[in-house]
C-alpha cells in the first residue's frame, strides 16, 4: 500500500509540546509518513521543544519577527503554508489548537482541498475575546475540520452542540504524552542551586493578550507583595519573550528577593520545576492541563477558561487578575493545608498518556474508509 503522507503544521511553543509526541507515533506507524512543517511563528521556544524531542522539521518557514500585527503574521503563514501543502503531497493536515499558525493550516488546506484533522479540538469559551484571538482561531478551524480529535468527552460534547458529529474522537490530550517524555527524578538545572529547598515554590507565567496591560500590573503587583511578605517562599518566573511583557515583568518583579525571572525554560526544565514546585500561577492554557496530572493546585488568571474538566476536578481556581483576590487566593494556599490538599489531590481529567496512539489509530480508519 501506499504510504499517505501526514503534513503536521505547528509554529509556536505549546504546539509543538503537545504535537511531538504525535509526530513519534506517526514515524513508527506503517502506512503513514509525516512531514512536519514549522512556520516557527515562535523561533527560540519553538527550537527548544525541537531539540528536545529530537525533531528536524521537513519545511520551516521562519516567519517570527518582532512586533508584527496578527493581520501579518496570519498573511505570510497563509501563504507560506499554501506552497509547502502543495509540495508536500499531503493526503492530510494536522493543526493544533487554536494559535494562528493553527487557524492558517486549516484555511490553507481547506483552499487547497486537503482534509484537516484538528488536535485538541471542542475547546471553548464563546467568548471571541477571551482568549483573544484563540476563541475565534479554534471555533473558525472546527468548521474546516473532517477529523476533531477531542481531549474529553466534554470538549466532543461541545462539538455535539454546534452539530459536529461525524469524525469526532475522545483521544485524550497528547500534553500528557509529552510529560511522559519530559519528567524526570535525575532532572538537574542550574536554577536549583540558586533555590531554597525548605521552602515552597511557586511556579509563574504569564502571555495572553487580553492580559497585557492593567492585568498584568495587578498581578504582578500582588506577587511582589506576597514575595515581601513571605520568607518561607521561592517564586519562579520564566518570562515570555514578548518585549511587552518582559518590559513590565522586569519592573514590577526585577531584582526582588524570592523572585527568581528567566528566559523561558526548555519543556524538560518547565515540566520538572512544576513537578517539584507548591502550585502554580498561570493565564498558560497547557500548564491548566499539565499541573493536574503532576498533582499541582492552579491559580488561573482568568476570568473563565475552556478547561471546566480542571475547574470541575478541582485542579484548576479561575481567580481573575485583580491584585487583591491573586493575593488572598496565593496566602490562602500557602497556609490553608485543607484548600491546598483538596486541589492538590484531585485527578487528572486530560487523558492516560496513550492521545498520540489514539489518534493515529482514527487517521489510519479515515483512510481505510
Ligand atoms: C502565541 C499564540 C498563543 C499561545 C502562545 C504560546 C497566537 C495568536 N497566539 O502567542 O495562543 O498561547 O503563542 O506561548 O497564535 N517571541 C520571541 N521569541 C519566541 C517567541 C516569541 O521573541 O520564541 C516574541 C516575539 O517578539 C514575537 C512575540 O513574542 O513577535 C509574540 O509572539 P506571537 O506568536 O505573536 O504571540 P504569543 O503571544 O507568543
Ligand atoms: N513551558 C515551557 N517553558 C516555560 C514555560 C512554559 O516549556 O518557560 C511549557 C509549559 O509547560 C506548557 C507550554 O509551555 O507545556 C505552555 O505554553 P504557553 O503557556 O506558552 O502557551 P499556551 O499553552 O497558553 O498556549
Amino acid at each position: 500500500m501506499k504510504e499517505i503522507r501526514v503534513l503536521v503544521v505547528f509554529g509556536t511553543r505549546p504546539e509543538a509540546i503537545k504535537m511531538a509526541p504525535l509526530v513519534k507515533v506517526l514515524e513508527r506507524t506503517p502506512g503513514l509518513k509525516p512531514v512536519v512543517c514549522v512556520t516557527a511563528q515562535h523561533r527560540e521556544m519553538l527550537d527548544q521543544v525541537l531539540q528536545v524531542f529530537e525533531i528536524k522539521p521537513d519545511y520551516d518557514l521562519d516567519l517570527m519577527k518582532p512586533g508584527q500585527s496578527l493581520a501579518q503574521l496570519s498573511a505570510s503563514a497563509l501563504i507560506g503554508l499554501e506552497g509547502v501543502i502543495r509540495s508536500s503531497a499531503c493526503q492530510l493536515v494536522l493543526v493544533h489548537g487554536d494559535t494562528t499558525t493553527a487557524f492558517m493550516g486549516a484555511l490553507a488546506a481547506y483552499y487547497s482541498r486537503i482534509p484537516v484533522g484538528h488536535v485538541e479540538a471542542g475547546l471553548r469559551t464563546y467568548d471571541k475575546y477571551a482568549p483573544y484571538p484563540e476563541e475565534m482561531n479554534r471555533e473558525f478551524i472546527g468548521r474546516v475540520a473532517d477529523l476533531h480529535f477531542a481531549p474529553t468527552v466534554q470538549s466532543a460534547l461541545q462539538l455535539a452542540a454546534e452539530n459536529r458529529i461525524a469524525g469526532v474522537h475522545v483521544t485524550g490530550n497528547t500534553v500528557i504524552d509529552s510529560l511522559k517524555w519530559t519528567i524526570n527524578e535525575k532532572f538537574s538545572h542550574p536554577l536549583l542551586g540558586k533555590l531554597d529547598h525548605r521552602r515552597k515554590w511557586i511556579l509563574m507565567t504569564m502571555h495572553r493578550r487580553e492580559n497585557w496591560g492593567k492585568p498584568m500590573e495587578e498581578v504582578f503587583k500582588a506577587v511582589a507583595k506576597v514575595a515581601g511578605e513571605r520568607k518561607d517562599i521561592e517564586i519562579i518566573y520564566p518570562v515570555h519573550p514578548n518585549p511587552e511583557i518582559v518590559k513590565l515583568a522586569h519592573k514590577y518583579l526585577g531584582g526582588k528577593e524570592r523572585i527568581h525571572l528567566t528566559e523561558p525554560l526548555d519543556v524538560v526544565a518547565a515540566h520538572n520545576f512544576m513537578a517539584r514546585c507548591h502550585f502554580v500561577l498561570t493565564d498558560s492554557g497547557g500548564i491548566q492541563e499539565e499541573a493536574p496530572s503532576l498533582g499541582k493546585p492552579v491559580l488561573v488568571l482568568r476570568d473563565k477558561t475552556e478547561r471546566p474538566e480542571g475547574v470541575e476536578a478541582g485542579t484548576l481556581l479561575c481567580i481573575g487578575t485583580k491584585m487583591e483576590r491573586v493575593h488572598y487566593e496565593m496566602i490562602t494556599l500557602l497556609d490553608d493545608e485543607v484548600a491546598y490538599r483538596y486541589m492538590a489531590e484531585a485527578s487528572n481529567p486530560f487523558g492516560d498518556g496513550h492521545a498520540s496512539e489514539q489518534i493515529t489509530q482514527a487517521i489510519l480508519d479515515f483512510f481505510d474508509r
